[in-house]
């Protein structure tokens, strides 16, 4: 039961609430309003007008864009579920803390030290997770896949010797990281490096650029490769954004 002075609180709350809410949300809340049963629609609503300063980024394609290669319902589940929660979970891990919700995602992940204690693991794995994805679903597009051209070819034949042997290594990396992670392509200084990640972690919070990245979660592939992970990676391959990856070596490179 609530008591008058909270009933009258949660009333003016709301109020203020309402009048920022969008047409569709507001008109649900006005008919529930006139009910008895009043207090837990409005406690949803303040719930969802919470502070959210992270936001997931939409897909920068549709969902079925990078079939057969990913299907379209892991995509839609990648990125509507399994990022959404990593972004859901940050903002619940920086809401007592609005400084770091000023913060760019890069900026938190870069220098995880600068986060207190208490809420540092929750934005290595939730932090990592809503900016390693945000970057996963650019390093994608439709009709996808081939080489690199111009700088970053070099680059890599230098690095790597061919751009077959620096597959070959990612594809290792990928495989080889014993359950949920990622491979990744990173500059390290001024140079390219090939190097796994467990979890959430990115290569951003130990100092180096990530350029390309493989996300060898199950959710990632379960619903169409199960188990097999190798026809998962040998797959992406096809639907790699190169000039999306260029682009990052020539300003990490700059
Ligand atoms: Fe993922």
């Amino acid at each position: 039961m609530m008591t008058r002075r909270q009933a009258i609180k949660t009333t003016a709350l709301a109020s203020a609430a309402f009048a920022t809410l969008p047409s569709a949300i507001a008109q649900t809340t006005a008919t529930t309003t006139t009910s008895s049963t009043t207090i837990a629609p409005l406690e949803q609503v303040l719930v969802s007008t919470a502070p959210q300063p992270f936001k997931l980024p939409p897909l920068p394609y549709a969902y079925d864009a990078l079939e057969p290669h990913i299907d379209a319902r892991t995509m839609e589940i990648h990125h509507d579920k399994h990022h959404a929660t990593y972004v859901a979970n940050l903002n619940k891990a920086v809401a007592d803390y609005p400084d770091l919700g000023k913060k760019s995602v890069e900026d938190l992940m870069k220098d995880l030290n600068a986060v207190p204690e208490k809420i540092r693991t929750a934005v290595r794995n939730q932090g990592g997770g809503h900016y390693n994805h945000s970057l996963f679903w650019q390093m994608m597009k439709k009709d996808g896949g081939g080489e690199p051209t111009g700088n970053l070819t070099k680059a890599i034949d230098a690095n790597f010797g061919s751009f077959g042997e620096f597959k070959g290594s990612l594809s290792k990396a990928a495989l080889g990281q014993f359950g949920s992670g990622w491979a990744w392509l990173v500059m390290d200084g001024k140079q390219l490096k090939i190097e796994p990640s467990a979890n959430q972690d990115t290569p951003l919070s130990s100092g180096k650029t990530p350029l390309l990245g493989l996300d060898v979660w199950e959710h990632a592939y379960y619903l169409k490769y199960q188990n097999k992970r190798a026809d998962y990676i040998t797959a992406w391959w096809n639907v790699v954004n190169w000039d999306f990856v260029s682009e990052r070596y020539a300003k990490a490179k700059a």
